[in-house]
């Protein structure tokens, strides 16, 4: 091929080529879920978690059976229980428990903390996180995807924000109880605890486990008998 004509077509390849990955770019940036719930489509949609049917999400109560009551929450007042192996409880504001929540893309929860209390690695699938420190101190941690970890110890008032999907932690390490209120951009974020691996229905197998954690399966043994025993 003369070399006038193989640049050429080398051109139109790579012009081929960049059109195709700025058409991908574009086309991922639109359709990506940037945002965690879809907009809604009417003011609100108290949910019938009752309806025989759900498809992504719950459908509506008839505006007729709707009332003041669905709009207003009483159930974050309280210090829960913590007597527990991880010293916490969170009290979740979400659409199951808050049923006008449906289709806004927002819940809260509260926690409460024993000392030492920790909310254990987890992830929320379909959800950003922000929240602040009511009472105590607490350490709040999370991970990248590039593997770093960012952390601080906050007090009473200071806020903070766990991006999409990645996994974090708070832990109590004041001296005496604490409590956090988070919020979500999702009516149900969705929780994955790391440990869960552990303790799945039907288990997996103690091989796959060990082969992940790079541990003889006695100690994947143990750990399961550690969880199934909660
Ligand atoms: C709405 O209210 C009517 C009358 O009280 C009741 O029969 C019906 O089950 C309610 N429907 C829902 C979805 O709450
Ligand atoms: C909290 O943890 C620290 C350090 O691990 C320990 O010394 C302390 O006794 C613990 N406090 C409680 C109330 O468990």
């Amino acid at each position: 091929m003369p070399a006038s004509l193989s640049s050429t077509s080398t051109k139109i390849s790579s012009a081929a080529t960049f059109f195709a990955i700025f058409s991908m770019v574009v086309i991922l940036l639109t359709v990506s879920p940037c945002f965690s719930d879809p907009d809604m489509l009417q003011d609100f949609c108290v949910a019938d978690l009752n309806a025989a049917t759900s498809v992504n999400g719950f459908p509506c109560k008839p505006d007729a059976n709707v009332s003041s009551s669905d709009f207003f929450f009483s159930g974050l007042m309280e210090e829960a229980d913590t007597d527990n192996i991880f010293g916490i409880c969170t009290s979740t504001g979400n659409v199951r428990t808050f049923p006008g929540l449906n289709t806004l893309g927002l819940s809260m929860s509260r926690i409460d903390f024993a000392p030492n209390g920790t909310i254990p690695l987890h992830t929320h699938p379909r959800s950003s996180e922000t929240g602040f420190v009511i009472k105590g101190e607490v350490l709040v941690g999370f991970i990248s995807t590039r593997s770093v970890f960012y952390s601080k110890v906050l007090k009473a008032g200071e806020m903070f924000m766990i991006p999409k999907g990645l996994v974090h932690f708070q832990k109590n390490v004041g001296t005496g109880k604490a409590t956090t209120m988070t919020a979500f951009n999702s009516h149900l974020p969705g929780t994955v605890i790391l440990s869960t691996v552990f303790v799945t229905t039907p288990t997996v197998p103690n091989g796959i486990l060990a082969q992940n954690f790079q541990v003889d399966e006695t100690v994947i043994a143990s750990i399961k008998a550690k969880f199934g025993a909660l």
